[in-house]
């Protein structure tokens, strides 16, 4: 490892340094060094058969020196100079038993935030207020930081998939769409969750979440090795479903409706480190066991009359964070509540 070193007068002003001696010490170096000596190992490392590396435009500050980069670049055959991430994203992509611990804890650090804040909501707060209360709760549990900016989204809101504006106030009668997780030793959770805000779904609400949530349930099914599947597959699976479920409830739609507009996204991602992990890696790869992924389908209707009045402004998700096992899934977020007694019950409990 290469790491600044300590120095009295730097630290002074910006805090203590772990230092040369400290990486070794905390972080298990085996080897540690100022990290002034790097562009002359580096010039050294480049001498070898095969260089792993990622491209400079993702090399941290101490590569965005232009004599290294140039050096990179004309200094060594470019067939000799391999990308590092893909090797790295190998790595990540199946969780050791270590990681899964720490994942279950993000979780349900998360999952706990979102049970707080069903129980806060009501009308007339504003989405920000709601963002604020969430931050807390994750915070007040061990997260370091939420993992990614949410989608507080009241009403209509809801439509807009990457609605981060969140200063709307929430309104009697419309759901809230929360898309929010904490951070916990790294690791990101990924939750998404749809509640009224005063509390109790009127029908239609009631029925194009019922429809959601079944999808929802059925693909964590699809979450194992025994399934020999991939997250294409458990996307593909999820549109036919999802077109059962509205056809149940009086949509008729198009192919091109059902997945361009009302369900325009992926069922979901691999997750971890990042959000969205691993994210070069194919979502055609079979899932293995200890992989870790979401499953998230949701419905978004336009006011538009190709779709039933009643429904329309309504945006609805349901994000759960999902282990691959052999036979059985393990779900990392099942204490967020998600069946619709469970949301009302939880709603009414402040
Ligand atoms: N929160 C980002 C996602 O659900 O993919
Ligand atoms: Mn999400
Ligand atoms: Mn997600």
């Amino acid at each position: 490892m290469f790491v600044p070193p300590k120095n009295a007068d730097a630290e002074l002003w910006d805090g203590p340094r772990t230092g040369v001696q400290g990486v070794k010490e905390f972080f298990n170096a085996d080897e540690a060094y100022d990290n002034s000596r790097f562009p002359v190992f580096l010039r050294e490392a480049l001498k070898a058969e095969n260089v792993f590396i990622d491209p400079p435009k993702n090399m941290p500050t101490l590569l965005e020196d232009k004599q290294i980069i140039s050096l990179i670049e004309t200094g060594k055959k470019m067939s000799a100079i391999k990308p590092l991430s893909t090797l790295i994203q190998e790595l990540r992509v199946v969780k050791s038993d270590a990681e899964i611990d720490i994942m279950k804890r993000s979780g349900h650090i998360s999952a706990k935030a979102f049970i707080e804040a069903m129980k806060w909501t009501q009308p007339g707060y504003t989405e920000a207020q709601l963002w604020a209360k969430l931050d807390y709760e994750c915070r007040m549990r061990g997260s370091s930081i939420l993992a990614y900016v949410p989608v507080v989204a009241g009403g209509p809101n809801a439509l807009s998939m990457h609605y981060v504006r969140n200063d709307m106030k929430l309104r009697d009668g419309d759901l809230v769409l929360v898309d929010c997780g904490g951070e916990y030793n790294y690791y990101a959770s990924d939750i998404t969750r749809t509640w009224p805000v005063n509390g109790k779904f009127t029908e239609p609400q009631r029925e194009l979440y019922q429809a959601v949530l079944n999808v929802n349930r059925a693909c964590i099914e699809l979450c194992t090795v025994k399934q020999n599947i991939s997250l294409h597959g458990i996307h593909a699976a999820s549109v036919k479903l999802m077109k059962q479920e509205l056809q149940k409830i009086g949509f008729s739609t198009t192919a091109w409706d059902l997945e361009r507009v009302l369900y325009p996204h992926h069922v979901g991602h691999y997750l971890g480190l990042d959000v969205h992990d691993v994210h070069s890696l194919s979502r055609s790869r079979k899932l293995r066991k200890n992989m870790v992924i979401t499953i998230e389908p949701g419905i978004y209707v336009p006011f538009d009359d190709r779709f039933p009045r009643k429904y329309q402004g309504i945006g609805i998700r349901i994000e759960d964070n999902v282990v691959i096992g052999d036979t059985t899934p393990y779900v990392l977020t099942a204490t967020a509540p998600k069946e619709i007694v469970d949301i009302e019950y939880c709603c009414a409990n402040n």
